[in-house]
Formats: C-alpha cells, sequence, structure tokens
C-alpha cells in the first residue's frame, strides 16, 4: 500500500552537513519526498511534537536538542512508506543500528540520532498534521 510518513533530519545533521546524503537515501529507497521545509524548532513546537513522551526521564533533553539548530521537516511517499523508513533509517541507538542505514553513517548518540521518522499509521497522521496541516494524510490526492 502506497503511504505517507512524517520524517526529520534533526539539527545534528544539519550541522554535519548530511542534508544530501539523506534525501538521496529516501530518494534510493522509493520514498518520494513530497512535501519538505527548512525550520527551527522551538522548545514549544517540538514538545507539541514529542508530547507522546512528555513523561519521559529524556523529554526535555530531547526538546531542548531539537530546537538548538535548523531542521528540514519532509513528507515522503511510498510503497509501506512508514515501516520502509524505519527500516532505513535503523535503530533508534546508532550504536545498535545495522550497516548501510542513515542512522548507522550519521547518528552520534541515542539523543543526536540523525533523523525521526514516524512508528505508526496513527502516529504518521498526528505527525504530518503537525506540520502540514493543509495536507492530505492518505497517498493519492
Ligand atoms: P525519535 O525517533 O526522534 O523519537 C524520540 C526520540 O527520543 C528518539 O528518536 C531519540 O533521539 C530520543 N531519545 C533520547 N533518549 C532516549 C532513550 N533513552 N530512549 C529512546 N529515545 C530516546
Amino acid at each position: 500500500m502506497v503511504e505517507r510518513t512524517l520524517a526529520i533530519i534533526k539539527p545534528d545533521a544539519v550541522n554535519k552537513r548530511v542534508i544530501g546524503d539523506v534525501i538521496r537515501r529516501y530518494e534510493a529507497a522509493g520514498l518520494n519526498p513530497i512535501a519538505i521545509k527548512m525550520m527551527h524548532l522551538s522548545e514549544s513546537i517540538a514538545e507539541g511534537f514529542y508530547a507522546v513522551h512528555r513523561a519521559r526521564p529524556f523529554f526535555h533533553d530531547l526538546t531542548t536538542f531539537m530546537s538548538s539548530g535548523p531542521s528540514v521537516v519532509l513528507v515522503l511517499e511510498g510503497e509501506n512508506a512508514i515501516q520502509a523508513n524505519r527500516e532505513l533509517m535503523g535503530a533508534t541507538d546508532p550504536q545498535k543500528a545495522e550497516a548501510g542505514t542513515i542512522r548507522a553513517a550519521h547518528g552520534a548518540s541515542i539523543e543526536a540520532n540523525a533523523v525521526h521518522g514516524s512508528d505508526s499509521p496513527e502516529t504518521a497522521n498526528f505527525e504530518i498534521g503537525y506540520f502540514f496541516p493543509s495536507m492530505d494524510l492518505q497517498a493519492g490526492h
């Protein structure tokens, strides 16, 4: 099924100048960018985005990191895009990410892990709507 998913190239990856490499990997994997914007998240925008993690001990560090510099926010469309992007990214902790994945290539730590990707259809709907409120959530529109 053709799906849409929300991806973020995080501040550490932007700072390392690998925006182009990450987008090349999306395209090579059949994950086509259909919306893209560069933005410096405020702390409150990061808090709203990661609201499901609000009770986690790492929440404050996460939102501080995500608002530390510009990110690139994208909607990717492709066959099974949500799972395909998760496989392309690799494990959350770059030390555990398989060779060839984006996080193995560019992640430095569980916090500075280069990219974010939606983890389920429900999350994808919330996340796409959060950053692209006028966009259709399903493919084919
Ligand atoms: P992401 O896929 O953006 O979703 C939540 C983020 O929290 C995750 O990637 C990590 O970068 C970050 N994070 C920081 N510490 C932890 C932790 N101990 N466990 C899981 N995620 C963490």
